[in-house]
């Protein structure tokens, strides 16, 4: 097929919905030392879906609370300002993710499962090596791989092509990905980040999510999320067909001082977390 323009490229971003008004406003509210967790609520209380999808993903079995977090307000004292942030990001993310993307076998609900389980060992790995801000490398591993999302239009005419280029080269998926279309879900990925005004560290980890060594602004977030990528393509969770002839960096391994051992006892953590009905929802 005839290779996509820029000019398309850009329509598509575009195209996409900006980031609802509660999410931005929660956004700045966790910025402030001077809010409260009354003010998140009374934010979110405007938006009883949003509200609904926040508590669920806070109960989920990830942060493991022993009774069930019922409001807003005690998602936020209990979780943290941080966390919260993550959440709601999460959460107004979530039906767009949940979405069937044929052009990159992915069946409906299978990339939300994806993201949801890459964010969560994103955060598992930045604990591991000890990175300050877990939430960051939780929000990067959720939005890696957001530029399928808007390049599956293109991939469903072209899926033939690039699974043949795939087998007959034996080059990488996203390399397949950009020969054929001009264009990777990566780079896409990151144009939607900086149109949703997300911080540059997150827009490079999207960016270079399959390429680490690329990265120059934050490299051990993508790093991470490179390997929370590769700890989900080991589990089978949500790959679909970007997980063709997937190379893992082992320079992103040295980067962070974390061993293969270490990835192995994330992998076990997260079949028990999963093990979970409540997790991954
Ligand atoms: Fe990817
Ligand atoms: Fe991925």
């Amino acid at each position: 097929m005839e290779k996509v323009s820029l000019e398309n490229i850009l329509e598509a971003v575009n195209d996409v919905p900006a980031l609802p008004q509660v999410v931005l406003r929660v956004m700045q509210l966790t910025e402030d030392p001077e809010s409260t967790a009354q003010d998140i609520h009374k934010v979110l209380d405007q938006d009883q879906a949003m509200t609904a999808r926040v508590l669920r993903l806070a109960n989920s079995a990830y942060y493991g609370f022993a009774r069930r977090i019922a409001t807003v307000s005690d998602a936020v004292v209990l979780l943290g300002f941080k966390t919260i942030r993550g959440i709601v990001l999460a959460a107004a993310v979530s039906d767009l993710l949940q979405k069937r993307y044929e052009g990159y076998a992915l069946e409906e609900g299978e990339l939300w499962r994806h993201s949801q389980a890459c964010a969560i060992a994103s955060r598992l790995i930045a604990r591991r090596c000890r990175f300050t801000n877990l939430d960051l490398a939780y929000t990067a591993g959720l939005l890696h791989d957001i530029g399928k999302v808007i390049l599956n239009r293109y991939m469903k005419e072209a899926y033939h092509e690039v699974v043949e280029l795939v087998t007959a080269q034996e080059i990488p998926f996203m390399n397949a990905e950009d020969q054929i279309l001009g264009f990777n879900h990566a780079m896409v990925g990151a144009r939607l980040a900086e149109r949703w005004s997300l911080p540059p560290q997150l827009v490079e980890a999207i960016e270079k999510h399959h390429q680490p060594g690329q990265a120059s602004e934050d490299q051990k977030l993508t790093a991470m999320v490179h390997l929370a990528d590769a700890v989900c393509l080991s589990m089978g969770i949500g790959i679909g067909v970007d997980g063709l002839l997937y190379p893992v960096y082992p320079e992103s391994l040295a980067l962070l001082g974390v061993s293969e051992a270490d990835l192995e006892a994330i992998v076990s953590d997260m079949t028990d977390l999963l093990s979970d009905p409540t997790s991954l929802q």
